[in-house]
């Protein structure tokens, strides 16, 4: 009876609105961590992925996971294969920045470009 006494208490003192300012930091943590420590985009590696295909998702996705690095065009004859690459680079950055290209001449002509 005690114990259900002290967990009703506990329960009142934590309110909805506790909740919420709880689970609204916690969702926020990924992007917040993903950017902490992280060099200034001025001061990041470009990079431009040319082939998806076998290698291309395991090369790039070691890139991905460097802070100093950001994989900002991806390039391939095949569309499917652009695709992939495009939405994966998308979706690890939260947005749609990855420029593609099908003629690996253009994504090299792209002054953004470092490697
Ligand atoms: N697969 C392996 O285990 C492995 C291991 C070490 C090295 N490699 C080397 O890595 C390279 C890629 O191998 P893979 O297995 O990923 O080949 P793959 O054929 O699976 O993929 C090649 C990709 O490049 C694209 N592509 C072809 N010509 C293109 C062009 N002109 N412009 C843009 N995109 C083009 C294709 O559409 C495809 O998506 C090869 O040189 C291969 O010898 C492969």
């Amino acid at each position: 009876m005690k114990n259900r006494q002290s967990t009703s208490k506990s329960r009142s003192l934590f309110t909805r609105r506790d909740f919420l300012k709880v689970a609204g930091a916690a969702a926020a943590m990924p992007s917040v961590a993903w950017g902490m420590g992280r060099p200034s985009a001025s001061n990041r590696i470009t990079i431009g992925v040319i082939g998806w295909g076998m290698m291309g998702p395991a090369n790039t996705k070691s890139f991905l996971g460097e802070a100093d690095c950001q994989v900002v065009a991806a390039c391939d004859i095949h569309t499917g294969h652009l695709q992939a690459a495009v939405d994966t680079v998308n979706a690890k950055y939260g947005n749609k920045d990855c420029k593609a290209y099908h003629d690996y001449r253009e994504l090299m002509a792209l002054s953004l470009i470092h490697i």
